[in-house]
């Protein structure tokens, strides 16, 4: 498969309707995936990424079919990652002295992954590339979005913005664009993706998105790398990125806890019960970790102004559930929201101090010094949780 998304311009990528998990285990993908690769035809002919590995032999023999793969003129590996760079190996069989432009860490990173030496053309922000017909690709560094090798490019005339992984989403879709799928699917699949992929880099999404707008270009089309294209409204999900970029919070409260004799879940309830009754405007979600998609729960942490995270003691700790995903959100580096711990004990109970020193670690303000329960909460003890959600509710 492949189509025209403008001019001379073609998608030549792989949908992946079969992913459910992405960056081996670590990123679910209810909704599959594609590996968006462009093949730019003008006086020169240049592709744009390729696909992720196992696609590679597919991929180079339906590019074959699009041209012929001796009139590459250039390759653009935009992003190392081997989702995009995973069907070099085998294209370069084909086309081994074609010039690869990347940037600098690009080399080292695709040098690291295929221990090739390939022609390498090193680029920086505002280099061109002359395509003929009075169009070029101009280069924009995209360090740390989200890879150190990171890079954009922007094809001028046809205005399209080549955007990589930035404004991209994991949702398969035989329509590609934008305006053609499901608008909450889309945004869910979008939030998912930068709560869980960029969170850590929103100084510098803001950062580099300014710059980008400073110059004034028109862009008509974002192709990501990523999910649907961007041609109706593109500029919407920069727009939303620069929100998300800037401590994005929702009225929102999450709950998230795990539990072994319902002990701590009685606990989560009360809390949530104490919420709701001091503040009907606020969201209040529950998520027993074990059992729940993790990257989903990231996703509604990073929609949460507030988060108490609940666990039992056990050998002195916490539960495994619950230590993986602390584990998650101090990597992700939240900004401005705030926290508190809760969780049931018999005997030594630790694990509200403990989940406390991780969420200080993942930068969250915390509330107080938690709250804990003897045994299964009596009577007395739940009341003191419905009182402990009052009190956060109103902090
Ligand atoms: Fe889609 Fe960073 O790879």
């Amino acid at each position: 498969m492949s189509f025209k998304i403008k001019n001379n311009v073609f998608w030549v990528g792989k949908i992946d309707w079969e992913l459910r998990k992405f960056h081996g285990n670590e990123y679910s993908t209810h909704r599959g995936s594609t590996y968006n690769s462009y093949l730019i035809k003008e006086e020169k002919n240049v592709l744009i990424d390729t696909v992720w590995m196992p696609f590679s032999k597919e991929f180079v023999k339906n590019l074959s079919k699009e041209i012929d793969l001796d009139k590459i003129d250039y390759v653009i590996a935009n992003h190392a990652e081997i989702d995009h760079s995973g069907a070099l190996p085998e294209l370069m069989e084909h086309i081994p002295n074609t010039p690869i432009y990347c940037t600098a860490n690009g080399v080292k990173s695709l040098k690291g992954h295929y221990h090739k030496d390939w022609n390498f053309q090193v680029v920086k922000t505002g280099d061109t590339l002359d395509l003929g017909n009075d169009k070029q690709l101009v280069f924009v560094e995209m360090k740390m979005l989200h890879w150190p090798d990171s890079m954009a490019c922007y094809m001028t005339n046809d205005n399209i913005l080549f955007s990589n992984d930035a404004f991209g989403q994991h949702y398969a879709s035989e329509f590609m664009y934008n305006d053609l799928v499901d608008q909450n699917e889309l945004f869910t699949e979008c939030i998912k993706y930068y709560a869980n992929i960029l969170t850590p880099f929103s100084s510098l999404v803001d950062k580099k998105i300014k710059e980008v707008l400073s110059l004034n270009l028109p862009i008509d089309i974002i192709a990501t790398s990523h999910g649907v294209i961007w041609r109706d409204n593109p500029t919407q999900i920069v727009e939303k990125y620069l929100a998300w970029a800037n401590n994005y919070q929702e009225n929102q409260i999450t709950i998230l806890y795990d539990t072994m004799w319902d002990g701590t879940k009685r606990m989560a309830e009360a809390i949530s019960k104490g919420i709701v009754d001091t503040d009907k405007n606020v969201n209040v979600k529950l998520y027993k970790v074990a059992g729940s998609d993790k990257n989903d729960i990231i996703t509604e942490i990073f929609k949460s102004k507030t988060i108490l995270v609940g666990s039992p003691t056990i050998g002195g700790g916490i539960l495994s559930s619950i230590a993986e995903i602390l584990e998650m959100i101090k990597g992700l580096r939240f900004k401005n929201k705030k926290a508190a711990s809760f969780g049931c004990y018999g005997w030594s109970g630790e694990s509200i101090k403990v989940i406390t020193e991780h969420l200080e670690k993942g930068g969250f303000s915390i509330i107080n010094d938690g709250i804990r329960a003897l045994w299964n909460p009596d009577q007395e003890s739940i009341e003191k949780c419905v009182e402990f959600g009052r009190e956060i509710a109103n902090s």
